[in-house]
């Protein structure tokens, strides 16, 4: 597996977060908590290489030239659902980006992503997207999002997750090879059901208490 396009977060503080959110005894409330947090602190790391532009700010001493954000038009994709806990987090950091929504669920039988919601900003093309979904597992979800994205002349897109298989992984690198992926742990592998192992569960369901 090539992995130039693969950033695997390995901060301690991302870590530490990532072990309480595996633990089957942490509460809905701080699974929530702690996807928002890791979300925030992973959001630090994907904005690394944002272009900067330098201005003059008067200090109460001197005049300083100094760096700002050139400006550069993000937008956040949460897949519904479980992408939905890592927004705030976010955007805590990135304020001012724009957000829309993809609801795609795998079907459990074919575990082929079923399309069922899209919602994009008017100039979605214009900007940089950054997929948010806390699991890659197959990458079929993933995938399609991007694929559908691109039909939309989206060109710009990034993916972030929380927890990835070496199956998702390998399935975005052959699909979409032009597409970074970012993530806080890349796990052993997919069980028969293709859930990650060791993974979390089901992200969704642990994000909202639905079982
Ligand atoms: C989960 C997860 C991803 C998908 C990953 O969503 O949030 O979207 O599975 O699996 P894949 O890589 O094999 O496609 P799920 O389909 O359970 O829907 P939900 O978020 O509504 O619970
Ligand atoms: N979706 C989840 O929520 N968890 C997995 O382990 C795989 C897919």
């Amino acid at each position: 597996m090539s992995k130039d396009n693969v950033f695997v977060f390995d901060h301690p503080l991302i870590q530490h977060k990532i072990s309480l959110m595996r633990d089957k005894r942490t509460t809905t409330k701080e699974f929530r908590e702690l996807v928002s947090e890791v979300s925030m602190l992973m959001a630090y790391e994907v904005t690394r290489n944002l272009p900067l532009k330098e201005i003059e700010v008067e200090t109460p001493i001197a005049t300083a030239k100094t760096r700002v954000l050139a400006g550069k038009k993000l937008a956040l994709l949460p897949i519904l659902r479980a992408g939905l806990g890592m927004v705030d987090g976010m955007l805590n950091l990135l304020p001012m980006a724009k957000v829309g929504h993809i609801g795609l669920y795998r079907d459990p039988k074919t575990l082929e992503p079923v399309e069922y919601y899209c919602k994009l900003p008017e100039d979605a093309e214009e900007r940089d997207i950054v997929i948010l979904d806390p699991m890659l597992a197959t990458g079929g979800s993933a995938a399609a999002a991007i694929t559908f994205l691109k039909s939309k002349g989206i060109q710009n897109i990034q993916f972030m997750c929380l927890i990835a298989a070496p199956e998702g992984i390998e399935r975005l690198q052959r699909d979409h090879p032009d597409v970074p992926v970012f993530c806080a742990a890349l796990d052993q592998r997919l069980n028969e059901h293709a859930y990650i192992v060791p993974g979390l569960g089901d992200a969704g369901d642990r994000l909202f208490g639905t079982k």
